[in-house]
């Protein structure tokens, strides 16, 4: 039985990740070691093997004795550990959830209902480092994988429209606050039936643009608004989040030699924890629509194509619907006024799900058998 150190498993994606390795009985096939950064000694989590000693998440000599390591613990904690890990020498398998190592050319970015083969082959010429992708991408693949599977997609465009759970626990929070501040100013002119609505509206925006408004972690208002800037400025127009949709598409599908183009932009709204993506995809032939639907509900056992009927995607295709499910809705699928090769998607997924822990879930299941 596999020794597995758990690093990082109190925050939000941690949380996640023992929720599901405990609902898929995770457990009992690994011999878990619980580490921590700020309560060394403390009592570790019930498993269902009574608890232990939290070890020291900093001790390279408690690391190196693990036979696989999942980290959630955030970039930093990988920057300052990993290296050192490695240096000491220590060959065991590195799982993570966080963009430090993505891009290196000894890692591979884990999403295996669509890279099975890709994670397959790098075991087999021993590759150790195994992360998670960024969210709108992995989410994006769940949804799209039939096309790219297809060799049919020539290029593409995601625009987002993404949750506050990529930028932290915290910013969660933060919505909630800011939601509940633009209810309070307004909450006496909503109970009288006859008041005029662009007094709410003043009181509104009223709160919004007043410095007293929560902002701490977004910086500026997102509840009634949103922010069209996800992650850092590259200095080239384009946004680090943005920036990923190619370079890691192309890296997840082993396509690096000859990328496929993916750009978009990418905004947070208030939503609480699934991203959303309207594509636009240009097809390198003209396949009807019933190919493309087959191919889509093909791919993988969680995605679900949604007719491009009103009722069904205004219930099945919105974040309330899919939040805390592994289901990967993609619908609003039509040909566009451009051209039949080029074809209009919408797709929601829950991002603290397929987007952040259960990539690294599977990883761990694939390397226990
Ligand atoms: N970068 C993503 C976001 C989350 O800010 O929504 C993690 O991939």
């Amino acid at each position: 039985m596999k020794t597995v150190g758990m690093v990082g498993w109190r925050g939000m994606v941690g949380s996640v990740l023992m929720q599901r390795m405990r609902e898929e009985n995770d457990f009992p096939l690994i011999n878990p070691v619980f580490f921590t950064t700020s309560n060394v000694g403390g009592k570790g989590p019930d498993v269902g093997r009574g608890t232990a000693a939290l070890q020291d998440a900093k001790n390279i000599d408690a690391l190196s004795a693990m036979d696989i390591i999942i980290s959630c613990q955030g970039g930093d904690y990988t920057n300052a550990v990993f290296p050192k890990l490695r240096a000491a020498g220590w060959q065991g398998y590195w799982i993570d959830a966080a963009s430090s190592l993505r891009m290196k050319d000894d890692a591979v970015i884990i999403l295996d209902p669509v890279n099975r083969q890709v994670i397959d082959r790098a075991l087999d010429q021993g590759v150790k480092n195994y992360i998670g992708g960024n969210c709108t991408v992995s989410l994006m693949l769940m949804a799209i994988g039939g096309l790219f599977e297809a060799g049919l997609v020539e290029w593409m465009t995601s625009m987002t429209y993404q949750a506050a759970s990529g930028a932290g626990a915290q910013n969660m929070r933060e919505l909630i606050l800011q939601m509940g501040e633009a209810h309070r100013v307004a909450e006496s002119l909503l109970k009288d039936p006859a008041s005029a609505i662009l007094d709410i509206d003043r009181e509104v925006a009223g709160i919004l643009r007043d410095e007293r408004f929560p902002t701490a972690s977004f910086g500026v208002p997102l509840a009634g608004s949103l922010i069209p800037w996800i992650d850092k400025d590259l200095g080239n127009g384009q946004s680090r989040e943005e920036w990923k949709g190619a370079a890691e598409t192309n890296k997840i599908l082993g396509l690096e030699a000859a990328p496929i183009p993916v750009d978009g932009l990418c905004v947070r709204i208030g939503a609480m924890r699934c991203h959303s993506q309207a594509m636009t995809i240009k097809l390198r032939r003209d396949v009807p629509l019933a190919e493309i639907e087959r191919l889509l509900a093909g791919h993988n056992g969680y995605v679900k194509v949604i007719p491009n009927e009103r009722e069904v995607t205004m219930k099945e295709l919105t974040p309330t619907a899919v939040t805390g499910t592994l289901q990967i809705p993609v619908g609003r699928l039509r040909k566009m006024s451009m051209g039949n090769e080029y074809l209009s998607a919408f797709s929601v997924g829950d991002q603290l799900l397929w987007g952040a822990a259960e990539p690294l879930r599977r990883m761990l299941r694939i390397l226990v058998g």
